[in-house]
């Protein structure tokens, strides 16, 4: 793990020493804010470990590793607009503190910055990268579809369930994987297998997300618990929990009260609708589909031809996503 926090610091510096623009103050001021905030920095350092993995020169993986990190947060801000979120990385959301024209129009403005700095790459690699970058970014649009049309449908299935959250979250992940793969020459099959990896490893890692917005400790977390259930968003948790109620009516009936409620306390709504899960032990059930994709994630891994140690090393990482509390 000690390779990931010098990858984690390289992002940190290289972060701050880029500016993004200064008028009008109300364009750039919140990219910098969000950018500033921290955050795991997860997937520029899976563009470094999916370049060394191949034994690529991590320093041509810096401007692709600061695109991907850019695109990230852009999702961010919009996303936090979509799902009316107040927090993130414990402070207020972008468009909280400056207003929704604004998050949209600086979120606009950072989706180009990340093309900017993927322009950097080295011309041989560039085509490739874009590629890559073009197919995961447009994915993330679709799979943000997919979750606010799912709010508002009665009935979803986990398998549409599990294509909606690999859309939204998986496909960057392993896209940086990929990314970083291609930069270091690697041939397209080991790199589709390491992109398998980091998909497989993304489902289990929003399936994570899932668990902590109701069980997380909101300080740690950094962001509001209990999001999810006030949107009504079809989760995996949700998803089980409306399962297995078909054959308790009490329960069902009390379910279907929340979800269809108009008008509700949305602290009493987080309390009720967690009471159900807990009743249910659906956070167990989550857990167990959270290793299930982990397992699939490995087999893509043993099927690449490389020294155990670089195998190790992106285990180890993985491995730490699988239980974290941020
Ligand atoms: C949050 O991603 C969005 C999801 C896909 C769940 P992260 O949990 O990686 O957020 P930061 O960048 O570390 O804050
Ligand atoms: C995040 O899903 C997906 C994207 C940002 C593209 P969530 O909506 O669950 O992410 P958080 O929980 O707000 O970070
Ligand atoms: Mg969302
Ligand atoms: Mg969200
Ligand atoms: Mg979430």
């Amino acid at each position: 793990m000690k390779t990931i926090k010098k990858y984690q610091e390289i992002i940190e510096q290289a972060l701050l020493n880029k500016s993004y623009g200064s008028t009008p103050k109300e364009l750039y001021d919140p990219i910098e804010y969000i950018m500033s905030l921290g955050g795991k920095r997860m997937r520029p350092v899976l563009v470094f470990i999916g370049c060394d993995f191949f034994c690529g020169n991590i320093e041509k993986a810096l401007h692709p590793a600061l695109a991907v990190e850019l695109f990230h947060n852009f999702t961010l801000m919009h996303d936090d607009i979509m799902d009316n979120a107040p927090l993130r990385r414990n402070q207020t959301t972008v468009h909280e503190k400056w207003g929704n024209n604004v998050a949209i129009l600086s979120g606009d403005a950072m989706f180009v910055k990340a093309y900017q700095e993927l322009c950097k790459t080295d011309s041989d690699k560039l085509p490739k990268l874009l590629d890559v970058f073009n197919d995961f970014a447009i994915k993330v649009c679709e799979g943000q579809q997919f979750d606010m049309n799912f709010e508002k449908l009665q009935k979803v299935s986990i398998a549409q369930y599990l294509k909606m959250i690999e859309l939204k979250t998986s496909v960057l992940l392993g896209g940086s994987l990929k990314m970083g793969a291609l930069l270091a020459n690697a041939n397209e099959s080991d790199a589709q297998k390491l992109y398998d990896f980091g998909k497989h490893v993304g489902v289990a890692f929003q399936l994570q997300d899932d668990i902590l917005d109701v069980y997380a400790d909101t300080e740690k977390f950094g962001k509001q618990v209990g999001g999810d259930i006030i949107a009504n968003k079809k989760t995996f948790l949700l998803l089980k929990a409306l399962e297995m109620v078909e054959g308790n009516r009490f329960m069902k009936e009390e379910l279907h009260m929340w979800l269809n409620a108009p008008h509700f306390d949305p602290a009493e709504k987080v309390t009720a609708i967690t009471s159900i899960y807990n009743f249910l032990n659906v956070r167990e059930i989550a857990r167990n589909e959270m290793k299930r994709h982990y397992d699939i994630a490995l087999t893509f891994l043993n099927g690449i031809s490389v020294a155990e140690i670089k195998k190790n090393e992106l285990i180890a990482f993985a491995d730490s996503l699988m239980v974290r509390e941020v």
